[in-house]
């Protein structure tokens, strides 16, 4: 089944979930306004009609997915309707209005937007990326929807003034309604009956609910509709806190900073490993491969290698960044790891730190020396700029060695070519 945004189911939810929109507003105003001998209106309800008849019919050949298996037979499909959503569908499609005048039996329609419910909730799961911003527009959603319905209760129960016109008595009733809800209250519509006392009263108390609902989500939804930069601001507050209260000297707080800087530059301050780490293995190696397709192909040796010794390296490679200045290592440390340049440039240097071996830049790799030759490092490496690395752990890289023999022989052919100047 196709997912994209033109499957031509989605859009028929779409158009479904405008329809019964429309009943959830029409049906009440036409009730309490006392609309339903206008043509319009009669227009409108058999265009809902036929499009909630003719939803009964698509969701009796609508394939479903049930724990990930297809179903489209038509029977099962038909039995499964007809014990599910079949009610409530036709108590929608049934033209209330239509058959016996204005009754509130038309209300009985309103129980389309239980489908609605069901759409949005799907929607919502679907569109994991836009969660947040669709939970924010379906809230509105929503309580445009009850606005308006306690602003066509509050009509019922007033009645309808004879010198002001229907839709300035909506206006007003709604007005009211709004004030109430967010717990504003002029006071300059009050109610006059018992009843109209106890309505405003559940208004009220609603409205107070509405704003505990508003404080408690919609802030924190808003809060968190760039989550990068939430997440970024809040790990720079929650380290510099730390730096004031350890009275971290200020040159290394800058470089500090200045780290942090190029992390959200380059990564929106996310540490790939820990995202990858939640996948499961599969979408873990995928993911990585992708993550890591620019860097691959910038290393020579990977061009010619094999498909299982990329995904292999790939999902072991952990990435590391190092500021300038930045010693990597030194020379006559023991090896435990080595490192492929992803971006930027490290020098190689002697112990004493007086001889340049060499400057490696993207695409290069240093440290297999160690690691072949089971021997303390041979050369120290340090950060002219900002780099980002990617380290293979000494036991992954021995596993590596042994599965594939092309790697080994050309990790060797480098290492002699290194050594022997020096020798
Ligand atoms: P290792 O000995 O583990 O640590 C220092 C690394 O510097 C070494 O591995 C090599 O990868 C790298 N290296 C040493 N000499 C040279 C050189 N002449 N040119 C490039 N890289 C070098």
């Amino acid at each position: 089944m196709r997912d994209d945004i033109l499957n031509p189911y989605r859009i028929w939810d779409l158009l479904i979930t405008v329809c019964a929109t429309l009943a959830a507003v029409y049906i009440p105003v036409q009730l309490v306004l006392g609309l339903h001998e206008q043509a319009a209106m009669a227009y409108v309800d058999w265009v809902i009609t036929l499009f909630f008849v003719a939803d009964m019919l698509v969701h009796l050949r609508r394939p479903v997915t049930v724990k990930g298996q297809v179903i489209d037979s038509p029977t099962v499909l038909a039995r499964r309707y007809m014990k599910g959503w079949f009610v409530v569908d036709l108590l929608a499609a049934i033209p209330f209005g239509l058959l016996s005048g204005a009754t509130l039996l038309q209300l009985l329609r309103l129980a389309k937007l239980a489908r609605v419910v069901h759409l949005l909730r799907q929607w919502r799961q679907r569109e994991i990326q836009n969660a947040t911003l669709l939970r924010l527009i379906f809230f509105v959603y929503w309580l445009g929807l009850i606005a308006h319905w306690l602003a066509c209760g509050w009509l019922a129960l007033r009645g309808m003034p004879e010198d002001i016109d229907k839709w300035t008595s909506y206006l007003r009733a709604l007005y009211w309604c709004i004030t109430t809800l967010a717990t504003v209250g002029y006071g300059d519509i009050t109610p006059t009956t018992n009843i109209q006392m106890v309505y405003a009263m559940v208004v009220m108390l609603l409205g107070v609910a509405i704003y505990g609902y508003v404080i408690g989500n919609v802030a924190n939804l808003l809060a968190n509709i760039d989550l990068a930069k939430a997440h970024y601001l809040a790990s720079l507050e929650r380290l510099s806190t730390f730096m004031r209260y350890r009275n971290i000297p200020l040159r290394l707080q800058r470089r500090i900073y200045d780290y942090y800087a190029y992390l959200w530059e380059n990564r929106l301050g996310y540490d790939e490993s820990t995202v990858l780490a939640e996948l499961p293995i599969s979408l873990r190696t995928e993911v990585s491969l992708v993550l890591k397709r620019e860097f691959i192909e910038k290393v020579p040796f990977f061009k010619g290698a094999s498909q299982e010794l990329i995904r292999d390296i790939a999902l072991e490679l952990r990435p590391v960044v190092f500021t300038p200045g930045d010693y990597i290592f030194k020379a006559g440390e023991i090896g435990r790891h080595m490192y492929f340049i992803s971006r930027g440039t490290v020098e190689v240097i002697s112990a004493d730190g007086k001889a340049l071996f060499a400057t490696l830049r993207d695409g290069d790799f240093f440290g297999e020396i160690a690691l072949l030759f089971s021997q303390p490092r041979s050369a120290s490496i340090r950060a002219v700029d900002y780099c980002d690395l990617y380290a293979l752990g000494k036991e992954t890289f021995e596993r590596i060695l042994t599965h594939y023999p092309d790697f080994a022989m050309h990790m060797q052919e480098v290492a002699r070519g290194r050594q022997e100047p020096r020798q």
